[in-house]
C-alpha cells in the first residue's frame, strides 16, 4: 500500500536511509525536509512497517528526487518501480518534469529508473564525495 509521507516518519526514513546509503541523515533532516512546504513523497507500507519510501520536492513547477530507498530484504520486488509510478502520475497532474541526481556506480538505481523512462542529461562532476552524479530527466 502507499501512502503520503507525513513528519511523524522521520524517525523510520532516517533508518532506511541509514541503512541505504554508506552516509546519515538525522530524523531532524527529515522533519525538516517534510515541513518546509516544499517537501514531499511517498512510502510503501507493509504490516504497518514502511518498506521503502521516495523524498521530493517541488520548486516552481520543477519536482527533484531527494533520495529514495527500499530495505535490502524488500528490493527487487517492485517496490522502488510501484514509488515512481505514484512519483510520475502526481508529476503528470501539474505538468512537471521530475529531475534527480544518481551516482554514476550505482548501476542499480540507474537502471531503474531508465526502464521508468528518465534520460541522461548531464553529469556533475565529483559531485558525491568525488563520485560524478548523472543527472536524470522524466519529462511529463
Ligand atoms: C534503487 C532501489 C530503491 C530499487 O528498489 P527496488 O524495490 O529493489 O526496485 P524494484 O524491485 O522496483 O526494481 C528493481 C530494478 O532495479 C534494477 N536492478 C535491481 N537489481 C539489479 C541488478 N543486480 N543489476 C541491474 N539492475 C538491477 C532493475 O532495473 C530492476 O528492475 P527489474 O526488476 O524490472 O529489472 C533499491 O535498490 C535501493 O534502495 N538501493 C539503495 C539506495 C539507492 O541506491 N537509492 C537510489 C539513489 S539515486
Amino acid at each position: 500500500m502507499i501512502e503520503n509521507l507525513t513528519v511523524d516518519d522521520s524517525p523510520e526514513l532516517a533508518q532506511i536511509y541509514d541503512e541505504s546509503f554508506p552516509d546519515s541523515w538525522s530524523v531532524e533532516t527529515f522533519h525538516k525536509m517534510l515541513s518546509d512546504g516544499m517537501g514531499f513523497g511517498y512510502k510503501f507500507i507493509e504490516n504497518s512497517r514502511i518498506c521503502g519510501f521516495i523524498l521530493c520536492r517541488i520548486v516552481c513547477d520543477e519536482i527533484e528526487i531527494i533520495t529514495f530507498a527500499v530495505r535490502n530484504q524488500y528490493r527487487r520486488n517492485g517496490i522502488g518501480h510501484q514509488l515512481l509510478h505514484k512519483l510520475t502520475l502526481y508529476a503528470q497532474q501539474r505538468a512537471a518534469p521530475i529531475f534527480l541526481e544518481v551516482a554514476k556506480d550505482n548501476a542499480v538505481a540507474q537502471s531503474l529508473y531508465t526502464e521508468e523512462g528518465y534520460q541522461k542529461i548531464s553529469v556533475r562532476k565529483g559531485y558525491y564525495n568525488g563520485t560524478d552524479a548523472i543527472v536524470m530527466k522524466l519529462s511529463s
